[in-house]
């Protein structure tokens, strides 16, 4: 087990490269199913949640070669459509394979990721989606049993905003016999992406970015290469914790058009922020002002982004309402950075954050992964030493951070415990 060691008190100043985005390479990964020729993705980001789904792929009998951010796949000789629960346990995002085995294979058993540290997160719609295009599916024993020996396009209206489930549903659709509409999709810059590659590979989809998707199904896709986008959520992490510390960060290799909502609360945060075609630079011009926050699906302000914002909120001046409307149980970062010395009181879905002029280090405990970037940034603010225990969280989702902070001048180290 590793923690990481942070001393307070340095303004972060400098700038640090995005790495590709961990939510965008995931479904990336799982459409190299959907054809048997190879197919090279670059820029893939080296995390423990990357590894998780290689490993999913090569149990299902891919040969995948990887080479720092260069992943080569050939699903050639795929011999098996189930995913244990083994492996869908330790990631949810799991599920994302569920719809290209299907519509490659016309049958796929995937274990239910069941609930996870922040919220129930069922996939109910992914089924009933799949149930509309001609799949025949049963849930026993904890597994999603789904057989369809050729899918068919079909409407498809989810109860909610999905970000996976529009994935998994994108996926399955591009092989289906027909035309597919998904009315209701969620609009993340990750579903263009995994759309962009997609048509790369043969896929005719029109509508990604917008709430309906079209999908005219193809009978085959081709291989192709193709390079995973910049990290949003990465980097505006880095920005917060720029701003936070009173210093003055650019983050490069990004994309700002996806940073929009994000942006707008630095400014109003009282930040100054400057954006070039594939740059942001945020720099502090003093104390920030408490901004309310309120999650909704993209292009809204990003529930990845709450605990990060959050921890910029226990130093602000006045006070602030931070509401989380995605996931039911996302404030666990809440009591750690009371023991930093925030005034945060939660009722409900609401957090009412009261800035405080000072944090103080302590020892804290990571409990999911934007949690831990929360902690990491309240800990680069308060005065003395944090220490913060758990960073498999934090290694699921951000690529070398402590060695990007470094680089930006953090006091901080990773140690074996
Ligand atoms: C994805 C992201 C995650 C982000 C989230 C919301 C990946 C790998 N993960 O997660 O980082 O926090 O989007 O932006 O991309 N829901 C249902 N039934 C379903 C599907 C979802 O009730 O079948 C609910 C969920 O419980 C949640 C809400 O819908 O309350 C949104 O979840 P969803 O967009 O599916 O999140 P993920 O795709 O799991």
């Amino acid at each position: 087990m590793q923690k990481l060691v942070i001393t307070g008190g340095t303004p972060l100043r400098g700038s640090v490269v995005a790495s590709g985005a961990k939510n965008a390479a995931l479904p990336l990964l799982a459409s190299a199913l959907l054809t048997d020729e190879p197919v090279v993705f670059e820029n893939v980001p080296e995390l423990a949640d990357i590894t998780t789904m290689i490993h999913l792929l090569e149990d299902l009998g891919c040969k995948v070669q990887r080479n720092g951010h260069r992943v080569e796949i050939d699903a050639s000789a795929v011999n098996s459509t189930e995913a244990n629960y083994d492996l869908v346990k330790t990631m949810r995002a799991s599920i994302l394979v569920l719809g290209p085995l299907l519509a490659r294979f016309g049958k796929a058993k995937v274990s239910l990721p069941g609930g996870c540290s922040i919220g129930a997160r069922p996939v109910d719609q992914h089924i009933k989606g799949m149930k509309a295009l001609g799949a025949e599916i049963s849930l026993e024993h904890g597994y999603v049993n789904a057989a369809s020996p050729k899918l068919k396009g079909a409407k498809i209206l989810t109860d909610m905003v999905t970000v996976t489930g529009t994935e998994n549903l994108l996926m399955a659709a591009v092989l289906a016999e027909g035309q597919t509409i998904i009315e209701n999709a969620a609009r993340e810059p990750e579903i263009v992406d995994l759309a962009r590659c997609l048509k790369s590979m043969g896929a005719d989809i029109s509508g990604e970015g917008t709430v309906t998707i079209v999908v005219n199904g193809v009978k085959k896709l081709h291989g192709t290469t193709y390079s995973v986008m910049a990290d949003r959520i990465e980097a505006g992490s880095f920005l917060v914790a720029g701003i936070a510390t009173g210093g003055d960060v650019t983050v490069t290799h990004c994309q700002p058009e996806y940073l929009g909502s994000v942006i707008d609360k630095l400014l109003e945060a009282g930040a100054e922020v400057i954006t070039g075609d594939d740059w942001v630079r945020a720099r502090s011009l003093g104390r920030t002002k408490a901004v309310d926050i309120r999650t909704v699906p993209y292009p809204g302000f990003p529930t990845d982004m709450q605990a990060q914002f959050m921890a910029l909120d226990t130093i602000s001046e006045g006070a602030s309402h931070i509401t989380e409307t995605i996931f039911e149980n996302r404030f666990m970062h809440v009591p750690e950075l009371q023991r930093l010395g925030a005034d945060i009181n939660i009722d409900g879905n609401t957090a009412t954050v009261r800035g405080v002029a000072k944090l103080s280090g302590a020892p804290l405990m990571a409990t999911d992964l934007r949690a831990s970037a929360a902690l990491v940034i309240a800990a680069l603010v308060a005065e003395g030493e944090s220490t913060v225990d758990r960073i498999y969280h934090l290694d699921r989702g951000y690529e070398k951070m402590e060695e990007k902070l470094k680089a930006l001048g953090a006091k901080i180290e990773r140690v074996n415990k």
